[in-house]
C-alpha cells in the first residue's frame, strides 16, 4: 500500500477516499514545522498540503518516493513547481469549486468596507453607540459606481456578473482580453491599466501570484486611484506592495481597503492593523463548509488518480505525466 502523508487533517469526506486505499500518516494536531513534514516524508508517495506548508526542493528531497503533492487550494505559490516537475512529481490544485464562494466573499469584503459594517460593529460591542444619528458612520455608496477588476479569470468573472445587482459599469484589466462574447455577457469593458485605476471607485484583484504580478499594487498603482476609491485583496498579499498601501490608506490617498491576504501570512503590517479605513480578514474567501469540504475532497481525489495511475485533471504540470505514468502505481 503507498504511503500518503495528509499534513493537516481533512474533512471526513476527504478522509473517507483515503482511508483503506493508502497508508496513511494524519496530521490531527497542530501545523507541522517544515522540518516535522520532512521527516514524515521518507518513505511517502503522496503528500497532501496546504497553503502554510512551504513545499520547497529541500521538502521535496526528504521524499525520495514521492509521486504526487497536492495543495488543497487553487493557488500553488508555496509549492516548487519547477523542482516537483524536474522530479518527475505530479502537483495537482483544487480549482473551480471555489470560485463562487470566494467572489461572495470578495462582495462580502467590498460591502463591509464601503459601508464601515466592522467599524460599527466594534463601536456597538464597545458600548460607544449612542443611537441613531444623521452622520453617524457615513460610508459609500456602492450601486451605481464603477468596478475595476484586476484579473477577469474564472474567481474575476464571478465578481463580475455579481456586480449586475448593483448596476455597476465594471472596467476590466487582464493579460490577455477576453473574447467579445464574455465581454458582453458579463457587460465589462477592457481598460488600461492606467485607466482602470483612474476611474474606478472599487478595485478588486484576482490575479494569481507570478513575478509579474508581485506588487501590482505599489505606491505608483495606489497614486493613480481616486481619494475616494478603495482596494480590495482576495487574491494573493504579495500582489500588494503592503507597505505602499499602509502608507497610501494613512495619508487618506484612497479612502480603503479590504484584505484577505497579506504578504507575510499571518503577519500583518503593524501599520495596517492601527487604521480604521481597513477590514481585515484571515485568509478565508473559499471558506464556505461546502467549498472547504469539496477542495479537500478534491485533493484526495487527485492523489488517488495518481497514485492509481490515472492522470488527474487538475495537474499543474501536467509534463510530468508521462514520467508518472512510465514509473508505474
Ligand atoms: C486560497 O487562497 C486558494 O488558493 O485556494
Amino acid at each position: 500500500m503507498a504511503r500518503v502523508v495528509v499534513a493537516r487533517e481533512l474533512p471526513r469526506a476527504a478522509m473517507e477516499r483515503l482511508e483503506g486505499r493508502f497508508e496513511l500518516e494524519v496530521n490531527r494536531g497542530a501545523a507541522w514545522s517544515k522540518a516535522e513534514l520532512m521527516a514524515r516524508l521518507a518513505e511517502a508517495e503522496g503528500l497532501i498540503c496546504q497553503l502554510t506548508q512551504q513545499v520547497d526542493a529541500e521538502v521535496l528531497n526528504a521524499g525520495p518516493k514521492l509521486r504526487v503533492v497536492a495543495n488543497v487550494a487553487v493557488g500553488f505559490d508555496n509549492i516548487d513547481v519547477a523542482a516537483a516537475t524536474s522530479r518527475g512529481i505530479a502537483v495537482t490544485n483544487t480549482p473551480g469549486v471555489l470560485d463562487e464562494t470566494t467572489a461572495d466573499f470578495t462582495w462580502a469584503l467590498l460591502l463591509a468596507v464601503a459601508r464601515r459594517v466592522v467599524e460599527g460593529d466594534r463601536l456597538v460591542r464597545e458600548g460607544k453607540w449612542k443611537g441613531w444619528d444623521l452622520m453617524l458612520l457615513l460610508g459609500a455608496d456602492v450601486h451605481g459606481k464603477t468596478l475595476g477588476i484586476l484579473g477577469l479569470g474564472r474567481i474575476g468573472r464571478r465578481v463580475a456578473r455579481r456586480a449586475r445587482g448593483f448596476a455597476m459599469r465594471v472596467l476590466y484589466n487582464d493579460a490577455v482580453r477576453a473574447p467579445a462574447e464574455v465581454e458582453r455577457e458579463l457587460g465589462v469593458e477592457w481598460a488600461e491599466r492606467e485607466q482602470l485605476l483612474r476611474e474606478s471607485d472599487f478595485v478588486t484583484l484576482h490575479v494569481p501570484l507570478l513575478p509579474e504580478t508581485r506588487h501590482l499594487m505599489g505606491a505608483r498603482e495606489l497614486a493613480l486611484m481616486k481619494p475616494t476609491a478603495y482596494l480590495i485583496n482576495a487574491s494573493r498579499g504579495p500582489v500588494v506592495d503592503e507597505a505602499a498601501l499602509a502608507e497610501a490608506l494613512a495619508r487618506k490617498q484612497i479612502a480603503g481597503a479590504a484584505l484577505d491576504v497579506f504578504e507575510r501570512e499571518p503577519e500583518v503590517h503593524p501599520k495596517l492593523v492601527g487604521l480604521p479605513n481597513v477590514v481585515l480578514a484571515p485568509h478565508i474567501a473559499s471558506a464556505s463548509v461546502e467549498t472547504r469540504t469539496r477542495m479537500a475532497v478534491m485533493a484526495a481525489e487527485n492523489v488517488v488518480a495518481v497514485l492509481e495511475g490515472r492522470r488527474s485533471p487538475n495537474l499543474v504540470n501536467a509534463e510530468v505525466w508521462e514520467k508518472t505514468v512510465a514509473r508505474g502505481s
